[in-house]
């Protein structure tokens, strides 16, 4: 990780260029000071973006660019990408993504309501190629475990050995909510986990990543463990809604009363080698 700016400051900068969207320094340190990430720029805009490399193959994603409104159409979110674009050009990466980093991620993408932002990734030279959906959830949801079933909040091993064998993508987050004290597990009778769910993991409040074992789903733990996760954000944050980030499974959620929230466009530049 390298940063022109603090966590405090490039929240206060979010304040300004993004200010209904909340994230706080804590949010923004996870999400855009984690491995592999760098923050440049400062007070009068700034990008964050990541690099990974996939067996000798480069790919970068854009995690949050922000500009405030008075700085705007002057050139400078351009030369932050144009920056970006260089440093990945040197470094090999032949793609920049926006948004949609798993596991430490900002946005699925960018939000379709930012009328500024798709203008300037398309005029930039990114095309879209995919979308992302984020859904809200009051947080009064509330469902009852099926019998025998016990969910809890995760202090063990439990729910990482789950994702470790079912669902590897989302062990770094599951982790990560076991040491904030926000993921939540279901067991059977026998003591086994067969479900997990987490909150606040990137962004406060954000619910995801849940997951039920393939074999033991269509019981009611996943509207269980949901209902935990509600439960425990009205708790913790005092908030009415829940976002649920980038969500697969609309019908489940739907038929808990989550509804379509946000939607997000996923961009892609191609870098030319030099
Ligand atoms: C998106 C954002 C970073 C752009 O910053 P900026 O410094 O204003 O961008 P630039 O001045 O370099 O603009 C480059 C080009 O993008 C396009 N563009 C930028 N804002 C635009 C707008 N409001 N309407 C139409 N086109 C726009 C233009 O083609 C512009 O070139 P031009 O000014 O020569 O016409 C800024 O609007 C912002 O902070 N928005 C809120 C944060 C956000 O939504 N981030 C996206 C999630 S990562």
């Amino acid at each position: 990780m390298s940063a022109d700016l603090t966590p405090d400051e490039l929240a206060a900068l979010c304040a300004s260029a993004l200010p209904s969207e909340g994230l706080t320094a804590a949010d923004l340190e996870t999400c855009c000071f984690g491995p592999g990430a760098e923050v440049l720029g400062d007070g009068d805009g700034a990008i964050a973006w990541l690099r990974r490399d996939f067996g000798g193959v480069g790919v970068a994603w854009i995690l949050l660019a922000a500009v405030p409104p008075e700085r705007r159409r002057r050139g400078v979110g351009r030369a932050l990408v144009d920056e970006v674009a260089t440093r990945c050009r040197a470094a090999g990466v032949r793609e920049i993504h926006t948004g949609n980093a798993a596991p430490r991620y900002v946005w699925p993408g960018v939000d379709l309501a930012q009328t500024a932002a798709l203008a300037f990734f398309q005029d930039l030279g990114f095309e879209a190629y995919d979308h992302g959906l984020n859904m809200a959830l009051p947080t009064t949801y509330r469902a009852a475990p099926p019998p025998g079933i016990t969910v809890e909040r995760e202090t063990g091993d439990g729910a990482i050995e789950l994702a470790r064998r079912e669902f590897p993508n989302w062990e770094d987050e599951i982790t990560r909510g076991i040491e904030r004290g926000t993921t939540f597990a279901a067991r059977d009778a026998s003591g086994e986990t067969i479900a997990f769910g987490a909150h606040s993991v990137n962004r406060h409040t954000w619910i995801g990543p849940m997951a039920t074992d393939p074999h033991r789903r269509h019981g009611g733990t996943g509207h269980a463990i949901l209902a935990a996760l509600a439960e425990d954000i009205a708790t913790s944050f005092g908030v009415p809604v829940a976002e649920i980030a980038w969500v697969a499974p609309v019908p489940f959620y739907a038929k808990a009363g989550a509804v379509a929230h946000r939607a997000f466009r996923v961009h892609r530049l191609r870098i030319d080698p030099v």
